[in-house]
């Protein structure tokens, strides 16, 4: 038998089990998941077994091991199924088994969450900022997107600068394929919104890379970077890791070229922002904005 059929009759069995043996109702969007819950999901249906299930079909499906969404491949905070529901979309959240046709779809949705959040029209009053500076620059300018998700924010960008070139940086190579293929498999609805660039002829590439260590785009001189719901966030907070972005910010931007950040994190992660703040200021940038909307330039002279 192959290794989907196994898995989905080795996981209908243990929710049948689950079914029989355990009181209330299956998990549901908003479930209230209480410490006795998770424990009894976890004695069913363990989610390391789960995820290792997973990770060795995703590795029979997806072109390399490096394409297994990070979600499975990391320990993130999930330590019962109901922690990984809660980060997928409605189709594939709740459940144990799913048809053929439907693996590739959830692997996307593993490595693009809804939280992620990555859409159009996120961040308009960074938009103008980048239109009154598009209107500034001559020749049109090379602008970064580190962290770019999917790569719609980076292709609404890459609208306003027709001349220029465009490039999205992020660490899951299934978001970078969705990206280049204008593909949202998992989530068809938010798909249409790649229509609005069908015939967009900028010069738009998307790459593998982090923004803390930027082997794959060393080489490459930006006029412009722009870094949304990253750094200071859940993914880049470590004091080395900003550093490190800092560093290599200033390494990819040309003298006077400007670093744009906007997010919508949580209060929460405002110390991380401003551990971030603080090294851009003791490197000698020049901060302005919000928390929410930053702008950091650094002159060399
Ligand atoms: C919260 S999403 C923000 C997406 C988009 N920039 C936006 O604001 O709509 C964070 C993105 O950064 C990517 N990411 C996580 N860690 C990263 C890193 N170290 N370097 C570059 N991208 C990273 C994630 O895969 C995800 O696509």
């Amino acid at each position: 038998m192959d290794l989907i059929s196994l898995h989905n009759q080795r996981w209908l069995k243990k929710k049948q089990l689950w079914n029989t043996y355990c009181p209330g109702s299956w998990w549901a969007r908003g479930s209230i998941v209480s410490p006795e819950m998770r424990a009894q999901y976890e004695c069913y249906l363990p989610y390391q077994e789960f995820r290792r299930s997973l990770i060795a079909i995703a590795e029979s499906i997806l072109p390399h091991r490096d394409w297994v969404p990070s979600v499975l491949r990391q320990q993130f905070d999930i330590s019962a199924l109901p922690d990984l529901w809660a980060r997928l979309p409605d189709p594939y959240a709740g459940r144990v088994a799913f048809e053929n046709h439907e693996w590739f779809p959830l692997f996307c949705a593993l490595a693009d969450p809804p939280r992620f959040g990555t859409d159009t029209g996120r961040y308009p009053q960074q938009l103008e900022w980048i239109q009154d500076f598009l209107a500034k620059s001559d020749p049109a300018p090379t602008i970064l997107d580190l962290g770019c998700g999917v790569g719609l924010g980076t292709l609404e960008i890459a609208k306003l600068n027709p001349n220029g070139r465009t490039i999205g940086v992020t660490t899951e190579p299934l978001e970078v394929w969705m990206a280049q293929h204008r593909k949202l498999p998992h989530d068809p609805k938010r798909q249409r919104e790649f229509e609005q660039f069908d015939n967009l002829d900028s010069k738009v590439d998307f790459l593998l890379g982090r923004a803390e260590s930027l082997e794959s785009i060393k080489d490459i001189k930006a006029n412009l970077i722009v870094c949304n719901g990253l750094a200071g966030g859940r993914f880049l907070n470590k004091p080395n890791d900003l550093e490190q972005f800092v560093n290599n910010c200033q390494n990819l931007l040309v003298n006077n070229g400007c670093l744009l950040m906007a997010n919508h994190f949580h209060e929460g992660e405002l110390p991380g922002v401003q551990k971030m703040i603080d090294i851009l200021v003791q490197q000698k940038w020049t901060v302005n904005g919000n928390w929410r909307q930053l702008v950091a330039r650094r002159c060399l002279s």
